[in-house]
């Protein structure tokens, strides 16, 4: 998502909507020259309303006021705070996408996988040693790591920028974004883990067939995953981790424990019912009916649609703004070769005389994330490509106009 205060919508021109604040169905008739700002800094994954709409009552949940009351959830199990439901829809999920090993691992259910990302940066640090633990990832980097591993200032790991750099002696901690946001690229651990002075935490935030071909089960020690950029649900606050290691598990729970005693029952409980609407999206009948495809179906087939759009309207440039070309590779959830569609674009301007392509967007109204927010040069922006239709379609028309 991002610091949000540090990139919040400021009101650049006489009319600052955020996206966020147009509804799926108002659909503008603004023009391009129109002063609307549009922000597609954040990763909002807005998008997907349109398939939960269409869901209705079937993916809609009631809890009455005596339920979830208890702080526990279930107490054999030493996440104590994770819904049975909730896990059980997780395995469920993984083991029909194939997109991860679930068997033999520990499943940690985290306020939106950002705490988890923190719980597993303080499980994997030696509070006994003199030195905090060195964090370190391929550039272009996700750009709330430094910012969320340096907050607190801990003595437990501090930033130390990009893995190729990396020449430090102490111990570290690498993380793996893959696909990457931002630049949607298929990424592996760049440090080795032998010396034993190294650890990996792989954020799978986007490891899911509408972003990219599902290659094999990813079985690694610890492994992020959302509902946030799954389903689109990022509001419900829910993600997860997968933890092969019983100790590391058991100080990320009480992480958790010291954090927030747990995580909202209700949120899992929603996300249950999330999950087992996708599943079941795919086969059971009812479902297929009301939503009439199947989720991961429908979220390729938009993402596919606003990739191609995307790429039509930056012709025009005339080569002044590039976007990576991504291998098409077999997916083995869907069965055929396909083509990476990133949750955002990962553009570079190469006009000349523009240094920051961010400034440049601005003036266009289109609010984007620079490139020094992700390690590398002010050429390049990041766009959301997972805002409502009206946002984008505005977006695309401007693109198609701007040189
Ligand atoms: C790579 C990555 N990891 C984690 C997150 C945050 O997920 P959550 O909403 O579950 O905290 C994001 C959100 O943009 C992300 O892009």
């Amino acid at each position: 998502m991002g610091s949000l205060q540090q990139h919040s919508t400021s009101p650049v021109s006489p009319i600052s909507i955020s996206a966020a604040a147009m509804g799926a169905s108002d659909r503008p008739a603004i023009s391009n020259d129109h002063p609307l700002v549009i922000n597609l800094d954040h990763g909002d994954p807005t998008m997907y309303e349109k398939f939960w709409k269409k869901a209705g009552d079937e993916a809609t949940l009631v809890i009455s006021g005596w339920e979830t009351m208890s702080y526990f959830s279930n107490k054999d199990n030493v996440c104590w705070f994770l819904e049975r439901g909730f896990e059980e829809e997780v395995r469920r999920l993984h083991e029909f996408v194939g997109n991860a090993v679930v068997d033999g691992k520990h499943i940690i259910v985290g306020t939106g996988s950002t705490q988890l990302f923190q719980a597993a940066l303080f499980a994997l640090s030696d509070p006994n040693s003199d030195q905090p633990a060195n964090v370190v990832s391929s550039v272009p980097y996700y750009s709330v790591y430094p910012v969320a591993t340096d907050y607190l200032k801990s003595r437990l790991y501090q930033w130390a920028g990009d893995v190729e750099k990396y020449q430090g002696e102490g111990s570290y901690i690498e993380l793996v974004c893959s696909p990457n946001n931002p630049d949607g690229l298929s990424k592996q651990a760049v440090l080795s883990s032998e010396n034993g002075k190294g650890k990996t935490i792989h954020d799978l935030a986007y490891y899911w067939p509408q972003y990219t071909a599902i290659t094999a089960a990813a079985d690694h020690d610890i492994m992020l995953f959302t509902i946030s950029k799954t389903t689109g649900h990022a509001g419900i606050r829910i993600g997860w981790a997968l933890v092969k290691d019983d100790e590391v598990a058991r100080k990320m729970i009480k992480f958790i424990e010291m954090n927030t005693i747990g995580v909202s029952k209700d949120s899992q409980i929603r996300a249950a019912r999330i999950l087992s609407v996708v599943r079941n999206s795919h086969d059971n009948s009812k479902i297929v009916h009301s939503v009439e495809e199947s989720f991961f179906h429908y979220a390729r087939r938009t993402m596919t649609e606003r990739w191609d759009r995307l790429n039509e309207a930056i012709k025009s440039s005339n080569g002044a703004f590039i976007l990576a070309d991504f291998p098409s590779q077999h997916c083995n959830f869907s069965d055929e070769i396909i083509e990476s569609h990133p949750a955002f674009a990962w553009m570079k301007c190469e006009k000349e005389g523009i240094d920051d392509f961010y400034g440049f967007l601005k003036k266009h109204n289109i609010l984007t994330r620079g490139g020094e927010h992700f390690g590398v040069e002010k050429k390049y922006v990041r766009i959301s490509m997972l805002d409502r239709d009206p946002m984008f379609d505005i977006f695309i028309n401007r693109m198609s106009i701007i040189h």
